[in-house]
């Protein structure tokens, strides 16, 4: 039997069989269409089955399926690197592949603690962290996320950290006084600060102004910290932008993507390096080389196909047509607002991410808020999939999704808004 991820294993339904995807949809057995308003966990940023990125598997496959990456490159590999290096305008020198986001944060976690440990300060290991953030789930990733009912059974394998409340949009930013203050403390100890910029995604799509990045890079600079963002959700125009960073204009010493790297298509992440922290590891010294890799390390189907996606993104229209996701969601989400006022609330819109909070009454408003389940089944009767992160329900749908699709998911949001009782 299949274990699926985040799923009880009793009480549940029955997962749902899908059979084929195209453009913003996918096909269950039976033939039925459902608008994938969440891009398949935010990954499809192009679309389901984009006829390019197919292509590129297609030929990649034809020519070369693996090879160890270790003593060995290929074509593809190269080229991620070099439209990665390009796409961030030469901030960082070096690409290291893996093979999804958490690796992708375990890596530029394991790489900040040896650039210490390389400089000669090994006891500069502890990271300053945020409240509401996810970095994933294998055990660096979830030392680096906030308290929540994903890692709590772990707790004790976590390493130690030092978090700090997450200021959302519009709140006052007295955090960053704490911040300063813990850091002036604890100058030796402390690595670096990890954060997801502008948006804490999986805490429930908070989102924060661009001035908390200036001024936490202030702080890192202030006090010779790494600045190490997580852009596995916000990287390749989510945010409406390129990079989330880019809305700040700083620009942090080790950055981590994946999701829209290869649209969805195969698993790929890379950790991009910036010159400071490359440098401290360029030695013939054994004990400075970084012993970290994945059997599938570099994988030329996954680098094929991030070819194809990041000249998907390099295209013109890329970022206009998230620019125009973010104000249709926007004015989706105010009119569910006046029509549900006592029901819903937060409306905010960024790129292509949107989202509102239903009020819960007395009920908790955590990741198991006891609604969830009912609304993404309410949601799949409709022919929409959605997942509403506890009390908020988002969309983040592939970046060309057709009005009508979009129509679609916010009418059955409507209607789930409809029904849903506090
Ligand atoms: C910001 C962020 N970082 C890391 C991860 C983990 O990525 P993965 O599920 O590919 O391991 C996620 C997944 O949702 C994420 O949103």
């Amino acid at each position: 039997m299949i274990w699926h991820p985040f799923t009880a294993q009793l009480g549940g339904e029955a997962p749902l069989k899908i059979s084929r995807a195209e453009r913003e949809y996918v096909f269950d057995v039976e033939g039925r269409r459902y608008v994938d308003a969440i891009a398949s966990w935010w990954t499809v940023i192009h679309g389901h089955n984009h006829p390019q990125i197919v292509g590129a598997i297609n030929r990649q496959l034809a020519e070369l399926d693996h090879v160890i990456f270790a003593g060995f490159t290929h074509e593809s590999a190269e080229l991620v690197d070099r439209a990665l290096m390009h796409l961030t305008g030469e901030r960082f020198t070096h690409t290291f592949f893996s093979d999804n986001g958490s690796t992708a944060v375990e890596v530029m976690l394991k790489l900040a603690v040896q650039y210490w440990h390389n400089e000669g300060q090994p006891a500069r290991n502890v990271f300053i962290k945020f409240d509401s953030a996810y970095h994933g789930d294998t055990v660096g990733a979830m030392s680096a996320g906030g308290e929540s009912v994903f890692n709590r059974a772990f707790e004790p394998l976590l390493f130690k950290t030092k978090s700090f409340r997450y200021p959302q949009q519009d709140a006052d930013l007295t955090v960053l006084d704490e911040i300063e203050t813990w850091v002036r403390q604890n100058r030796d100890s402390a690595a670096g600060i990890i954060v997801e910029p502008l948006i804490a995604a999986a805490g429930g799509m908070h989102f924060q102004e661009p001035q908390l990045l200036t001024a936490i890079d202030r702080i890192c600079k202030s006090y010779d910290l790494l600045l190490l963002f997580d852009e596995v959700f916000t990287g390749l125009g989510r945010t409406g932008k390129m990079f989330a960073y880019e809305h700040a204009g700083v620009t942090p010493d080790l950055l981590a993507l994946a999701k829209g790297l290869t649209g969805g298509s195969l698993p790929l992440a890379v950790t991009l390096v910036a010159e400071r922290v490359h440098r401290s590891f360029a030695s013939a010294d054994a004990q400075k080389t970084f012993y970290h890799g994945h059997t599938m390390s570099g994988n030329p189907l996954g680098c094929a196909a991030a070819v194809a996606s990041l000249a998907l993104c390099n295209e013109e229209k890329f970022l206009p047509q998230v620019r125009a996701l973010q104000q249709k969601m926007l004015r989706y989400w105010r009119n569910l607002e006046g029509l549900f006022p006592e029901r819903l609330h937060s409306a905010r819109s960024l790129g292509a991410v949107s989202a509102a909070n239903l009020h819960t009454g007395s009920a908790a408003a955590g990741y198991t808020f006891r609604h969830g389940a009912e609304m993404r089944r309410q949601a799949l009767a409709e022919g929409v999939i959605l997942r509403p992160l506890g009390n908020v329900i988002y969309v983040t749908p592939p970046y060309n999704i057709s009005d009508s699709a979009l129509e679609k998911t916010f009418a059955c949001i409507g209607e789930i808004i409809n029904d849903y009782e506090p």
